[in-house]
């Protein structure tokens, strides 16, 4: 086997956030391109004729023109133990939580379920171009030990995390301070760094983490300093007054994890929503970022983000978006995005489809400070590649009749595509959809 593969198609790569829908210096383009990749790196990109120079003797090609290669999508926040939850009929967040999230994760106490759940999951990422997430995972120790287990096995990089919760939920889905601390560190001491693999703490939001919780996780962000903290923010009105209640000496939701430390530039918060501006700012200030999730916060009544207003304001905020499966309702980048133009559209402004492309590429990779190895298809990046067919159905195959520019051509990506425009998929240079063999 050929130890250096040049892989061949249309090449799509950001420089950084497009400006406006003609912004034709914020990428790279080569209508004839190609990549070469090495033991999972790429080692050139450019067009076809001058990466093929670079090709050592014996290289394989493998031709996937007329399609497009981008950097493969990133899913900044995600929830693998709620495969089985996503269209749950009826309640908005606190009442779905209850109903149907909470009994299903219960179901992760055996590791079994936690192993064949992952390889799912990470099989359905895969088969939607997406190659890296920032996943939770439930609250069991194991659940966490089968994702990252599953996801070493497959090279994929991952940032991850055993949620910690300690109260306001059923028996089988809680654990207490000490031991949502003890476990935590032993999956960072195990896992953090290993491969691909970086470790995500996991405090699932204030609700379900008591004051004492919140100190360990304080902690814990003190001593990894190098991990993510993930969790949950100003998602839903009720949720709000909930959590204004637990926390009654807080100006705001945004100020109790500020004060326990968890604000910070490898920080996620999912959902933002229903912002002030003082916690805008709070979260601008520290570089936290706020995740944009827009298929759950319309399934579940949630409310609008305002990508723009928090782009636009003097103290912009880090933005990532994600697709949040459970409650969000598909794995696709590209679906979430067509969302994500909605929710953008009735706050009366528009996502331009370059900003949209950038956002679940490189933006994404940035938001997640991991872009310096994947997001961008740079030389020296490792090769997590979509192959993105543009004429992948009938409808999309007509309507492409109809198009001039890139820009139009994405956005019929965005708008009509799913995970049958993700042709191939490649993890860090392996192909891995045509590898999945059929559902
Ligand atoms: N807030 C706390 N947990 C969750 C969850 O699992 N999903 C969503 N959408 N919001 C949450
Ligand atoms: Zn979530």
């Amino acid at each position: 086997m050929a130890n250096e593969t040049i892989i061949r198609g249309r090449l799509l790569a950001f420089l950084r956030e497009p400006r406006g829908v003609d912004d034709k210096a914020s990428y790279l383009y080569e209508e004839d391109g190609a990549l070469l990749v090495r033991a999972g790196k790429i080692t050139a990109r450019g067009d076809y004729v001058s990466v093929s120079r670079k090709a050592g003797e014996g290289a394989a090609v493998i031709d996937h023109r007329p399609h497009l290669l981008l950097p493969g999508f990133i899913d900044a926040h995600v929830h693998y133990p709620q495969m089985q939850v996503i269209a749950s009929y009826g309640a908005e967040l606190l009442e779905w939580l209850n109903e149907y999230t909470f009994p299903e994760e219960a179901r992760f106490r055996d590791a079994q379920h936690g192993r064949r759940i992952s390889r799912l999951f990470l099989d359905e990422l895969i088969r939607h171009g997406t190659t890296t997430a920032a996943v939770y995972c439930s609250v069991h120790k194991s659940s966490a030990e089968a994702f990252f287990a599953e996801a070493h096995e497959r090279d994929m990089l991952m940032i991850a995390g055993k949620v910690m919760m300690d109260r306001n939920a059923p028996d089988g889905v809680t654990d207490t301070p000490q031991s949502g601390y003890d476990d935590t560190k032993a999956l960072i001491e195990e896992w953090h760094g290993k491969g691909r693999q970086n470790y995500a703490i996991t405090p699932r939001f204030a609700i379900t983490s008591s004051p004492e919780q919140m100190e360990m996780a304080e902690a814990l962000v003190r001593e990894f300093p190098d991990c993510h903290m993930q969790t949950h923010l100003s998602e839903n009105h009720d949720e709000i007054a909930f959590t204004q209640e637990l926390y009654p000496w807080s100006k705001d939701y945004t100020e109790i994890y500020d004060h326990y430390g968890l604000l910070g530039k490898k920080s996620l918060f999912g959902h933002c929503i229903h912002l002030s501006e003082r916690e805008a700012d709070a979260l601008s200030e520290s570089g936290s970022v706020a995740v944009f999730c827009p298929t759950s916060n319309l399934f579940l009544g949630s409310g609008l983000f305002d990508y723009q207003r928090y782009r636009k304001r003097d103290k912009p905020l880090r933005i990532a978006s994600a697709t949040d499966v459970g409650g969000g309702t598909n794995y696709s980048m590209l679906r979430t995005m067509d969302e994500g133009y909605k929710v953008v559209a009735l706050n009366g402004e528009k996502l331009n489809p370059l900003a949209s492309f950038w956002q679940i590429t490189r933006g994404n990779a940035e938001a997640l400070s991991i872009g310096d190895r994947v997001g961008s298809l740079e030389i020296g990046g490792d090769a997590d590649i979509v192959v993105l067919n543009s004429s992948a159905t009938p409808a999309m195959r007509l309507r492409m009749e109809r198009t001039g520019t890139l820009t139009e051509e994405l956005f019929l990506l965005q708008t009509l595509g799913d995970d049958r425009a993700a042709v191939e998929v490649y993890v860090a240079g392996r192909a891995a959809k045509s590898a999945l063999g059929e559902e």
